[in-house]
């Protein structure tokens, strides 16, 4: 069964680029290539091809069409734009006809080169139009409501319901089309094979507000006659126990949307004949529990393969003594929408790396890397053997699984043989965990390393980014950072796979963001979760400190340093992407929650001391696991608050809105002024008296008050420029000092540690930048490395070969990406990639070079690439005993500043000519010690001797 997506030949196959003009490649429609969508005017985009330097794109035509026939110019019957004027390959409005639900539109696109010449049309591509109102759906919500089958039992982990109906198929088939959504998560068959190859489906969303749908082309798996629609639900975010919730709730809650899974299904079929007939989720349904015993989130999944009812999935099957499902009322404020994101997927398999025996007879198998998902298991005995499958993300000295850290989360497996003579293979459908190594136990022999294999499963975000350098500690942190994100990015951004805990923390999300933005396209991964942030937006205005937020403890209100989220999230892909849609649907939510901080800020315009102590006598959660000196929570709250009006600013230019701008600009101004005269000294230095900072009493890990001389202050300063420029020189030396009082050690939590390398390469310290990001003591992403990690941890020394596990295993997760936030530094200052237009439509290339002389130590040699909305963009720059070599690639449409660290340009090369006599750039002067070149697209060397 194809996932509609597949449906035409890839359009992202790259034509061979042209030798002349330019050639669209890659299609894709609302950021995915042939999707299926509800957006009433999807947006489309294109990547070119030239084989020609310096070329653009001077105008283009789409052409859109209801049948691949009526694909041409002469017949295209929902949209023909005619030669459009302009450079736009992106973010371009479908402004056809008026699209009803089912449509299937077929569209391609030509595009005029720099010279005004056409270029050839690109393949074909589609999209189809989902139910788009939601009264086309008749089905009904099902389900089994277990406490109705009257056994009285109350459930800790509830079996999972298992639904089937027979359908008949009259005749040859032309189409169809299966829409389905779940309260909970569901995994549907068609006999006995499942639609799709997406997890977790549907996704979690408030569900009180809105669900999404996802749309299987089932054509080629129905046959005339006698089939079998059949369903599997789980429990999920919507009945499933939730982030701490067995921790912290008394007594232990789950199902905070609802108690009973449903599903909600909807196959539509058209015969060859043009006829058309409905199939649906309706009270002639029949319901029953099967193998699955056991099916949560949190804790795992529990198989007894000997009470699969076998066919239950096929045709044939008698279910005359199973219930009748139930049907449920739905609430009529529902949304339910087509999934906006990318699925969740198994994106990759892994093998394993050593197999050690265990006390007991069991075995620990270690998949050589730090991950989420499930494994697959190959056995064979006989009908009743229990095979338990425990995960973690270290071992203790003496070999025993750590599961400490995991907190309630049971994170457990269990598969119950039914004793096939041919082996037995089975993985769970509706759970994941956060783990390196899986314990086995009851296999009664010694097993092979194919018993298991690990399933990598996350949202299915293209790679993008690639950096790689001579210096291995860099690169496995690297590899490090990118294994966290795809570890926690799984339908929503969490903070930790593992533990109990796997929500969408704001803060944690916000300070990743960019960086996210330069390893995975995360596009549409952040189209989903940001109308999950706009949902949670609490009455006052504030985001909340996890999106979606269900009610799991009291306390969990916002937080400076998190709620921001909500702006600085669309802002980020606004910048990466060009996105202007998610400006303008989130404006009223944006702009409320800008109306918030005014109102808090008591018309001053900076937050003083316990301005947020209602919510936490602390205000917040601070510079989080920081190190050393307390930076004042409420201070941070006020550099945010100019930093989003700046955002607000940019943004509210970006969708043309001046009034706003003006508002937002003025806003900036204020609140830097206020928050100067309130926290800096005459010196430009920022107060040290603890005493004018709150209660002063202590925060956290630390026994130290509150200062406002902070390595985490500096840094925030000087990135969110809350500082006057005359003064950001001044601030890097104060941070600076701060660093060499510490040791030249970094101190920062999570709030200071992404922008401090920036800071620093701002103010000219970029030597020092390099003395930390390559540093392996203590704290610092080396020593991680050095430590064994394959991700970012929690803590800058979550474990040590010295200490082992010394903080309370209780917040010590192996896979947190907020630290990994580094990246945004490698990609933006060491490799020097930097938008200049939102999409890389202009960027520079300003690569920072590391000090020279630190050997093995150091970099010589460090090559990043970027596939941007235009293209790919490459950055490699390498030290020789000759001199330095930068290589670019610009992609076709854009044009790049690139800055070559050398201010006498009399000995630089670009493509082997001397640079002032480039016909291939333009030299447009000096700058700090660099010359700079305007550069079209291709790919340019330059040598500075
Ligand atoms: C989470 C964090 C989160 C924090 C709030 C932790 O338990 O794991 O990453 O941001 O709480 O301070």
């Amino acid at each position: 069964m194809k996932i509609l997506v597949s449906l035409l030949l890839s359009a992202c196959v790259l034509a061979s680029a042209n030798a002349k003009g330019v050639d669209p490649t890659y299609l894709r429609c609302e950021y995915k290539v042939n999707p299926v969508t509800d957006q009433k005017s999807p947006r489309l985009s294109w990547e070119l091809q030239s084989g020609e330097n310096n070329q653009v794109q001077t105008a283009y035509q789409i052409l859109v069409a209801s049948s691949p026939e009526n694909l041409t110019e002469a017949k295209a019957d929902l949209w023909n734009t005619n030669k459009t004027t302009g450079r736009a390959t992106y973010q371009i409005e479908y402004k056809g006809k008026p699209l009803s639900s089912r449509t299937i539109c077929y569209w391609k696109v030509r595009s005029w080169d720099k010279n005004g010449v056409p270029g050839k049309w690109s393949e074909a591509a589609l999209w189809e139009m989902g139910l788009l109102a939601k009264n086309e759906w008749k089905a009904d919500w099902i389900g089994l409501d277990l406490d109705h089958l009257g056994k009285g039992k109350v459930y800790h982990l509830p079996p999972a319901p298992y639904l089937r109906k027979q359908v008949v198929i009259k005749k040859g088939l032309k189409k169809a089309r299966l829409y389905v959504t779940a309260l909970g998560l569901y995994e549907f068959q068609i006999n006995g094979k499942k639609a799709g190859d997406a997890f977790l489906t549907p996704g979690w969303t408030d569900y009180d507000k809105r669900v999404y749908y996802q749309t299987y082309d089932v054509t080629s798996d129905l046959k005339p006659g006698e089939n079998a629609l059949a369903s599997q639900l789980s429990y999920g975010w919507y009945a499933g126990y939730l982030g701490y919730s067995l921790l912290v709730q008394n007594p232990v809650v789950r199902a905070f949307y609802g108690k009973v899974p449903l599903l909600k299904a909807q196959l539509e079929v058209e015969y060859a004949d043009g006829t058309k007939e409905t199939f649906m989720t309706d009270q002639t349904w029949k319901a029953s529990t099967g193998a699955i015993l056991e099916s949560d989130l949190l804790n795992g999944e529990t198989y007894d393969a000997r009470l699969e009812p076998t066919g239950w999935n096929k045709a044939g099957f008698n279910d005359s003594k199973w219930e009748k499902a139930q049907v449920f009322a739905d609430k009529p404020e529902r949304l339910i929408q087509v999934y906006p994101g990318p699925p969740v997927k198994v994106t990759l398999t892994l093998e394993v790396k050593t197999i050690a025996d265990r006390p007991g007879g069991s075995y620990i198998f270690d998949m050589g890397q730090n991950f989420a998902g499930i494994v697959r298991i190959k056995v064979k005995g006989a009908a009743g053997d229990t095979i338990r499958l425990r995960f973690g993300e270290k071992l203790h000295p003496d070999g025993r699984l750590m599961t400490e850290n995991l907190r309630m989360a049971r994170a457990t497996d269990t598969y119950i043989l039914k004793g096939d003579p041919q082996g037995e293979t089975w993985e769970p459908q509706f759970t994941f965990h956060g783990f390196q190594y899986v314990e086995v136990a009851g296999l009664g022999h010694k097993p092979g390393k194919d018993a298991i294999l690990g399933l990598v499963i996350g949202s299915d975000t293209p790679k993008t980014g690639s950096f790689e350098t001579d210096n291995a500690m860099v690169n496995q942190l690297y590899s490090n950072i990118d294994w966290t994100q795809r570890a926690n990015y799984i339908d929503i951004p969490t903070d930790c796979p593992q533990r109990d805990e796997r929500i969408g923390w704001t803060g944690d999300a916000q300070v990743y963001a960019k960086s996210a933005t330069f390893n995975r396209d995360v596009a549409s991964f952040f189209t989903k979760w940001v109308v999950d942030l706009n949902d949670a937006q609490r009455k006052d205005g504030s985001y909340p400190v996890y999106a979606p937020a269900p009610d799991l403890r009291k306390s969990d209100t916002f937080s400076p340093g998190w709620m921001e989220a909500g702006i600085i999230c669309p802002y980020q892909i606004y910048r990466a992407y060009g996105d202007t849609r998610m400006i303008s649907e989130g404006w009223p939510a944006m702009s409320r929650f800008m109306d918030f901080l005014e109102k808090r800020s008591k018309g001053g315009y900076v937050f003083k001391e316990n301005a947020f102590a209602d919510i936490d006598p602390k205000g917040g959660f601070g510079d989080w696991l920081s190190f050393g000196k307390k930076t004042p929570p409420d201070m941070l709250a006020s550099f945010y608050y100019a930093y989003c009006a700046d955002l607000m600013a940019e943004m509210a230019g970006a969708v043309n809105n001046q009034k706003d701008f003006q508002k937002y600009a003025q806003i900036g101004a204020k609140v830097r002024k206020a928050v100067l005269a309130h926290y800096s000294d005459a010196s430009g230095k920022f107060k040290t008296d603890a005493k004018a900072y709150g209660n002063g009493a202590g925060y956290v890990d630390g026994a130290l008050g509150f200062t406002g001389h902070t390595q985490t202050a500096y840094a925030n300063a000087i990135y969110m420029k809350i500082i006057d420029k005359s003064q950001t020189k001044k601030s890097g030396d104060f941070l600076v000092a701060l660093l060499k009082e510490n040791g030249n050690k970094l101190g920062t939590g999570f709030l200071g540690a992404k922008p401090l390398l920036p800071a620093l390469s701002a103010t000219g310290n970029t030597d020092l930048a390099y003395r930390l990001f390559l540093s392996k003591e203590f704290p610092s992403w080396g020593f991680e490395v050095e430590q064994g990690s394959t991700t970012i941890w929690e803590r800058w020394d979550s474990f040590t070969k010295e200490d082992g596990f010394k903080y309370n295993a209780a917040m010590n997760s192996f896979s947190h990406y907020a630290f990994g936030a580094v990246c945004e530094w490698m990609f933006g200052n060491a490799a020097g990639i930097q938008a200049t237009q939102p999409g890389f439509a202009t960027f520079d290339i300003k690569p920072e070079i590391a000090p020279d002389g630190m050997g093995k130590e150091g970099i010589n040699h460090l090559k990043a690439s970027l596939v941007t909305m235009n293209g790919k963009v490459v950055s490699e720059w390498e030290r020789s005993n000759s001199g330095l070599n930068l290589k670019v690639t610009v992609p076709v449409n854009t044009v790049a500043r690139i800055h070559i660290p050398s201010e006498k340009s009399q000995q630089i090369l670009a493509n082997r000519e001397n640079i002032s006599k480039s016909k291939s750039v333009k030299l447009i002067g000096t700058e700090n010690g660099h010359t700079i070149v305007e550069a079209g697209s291709g790919s340019y060397e330059f040598v500075v001797k």
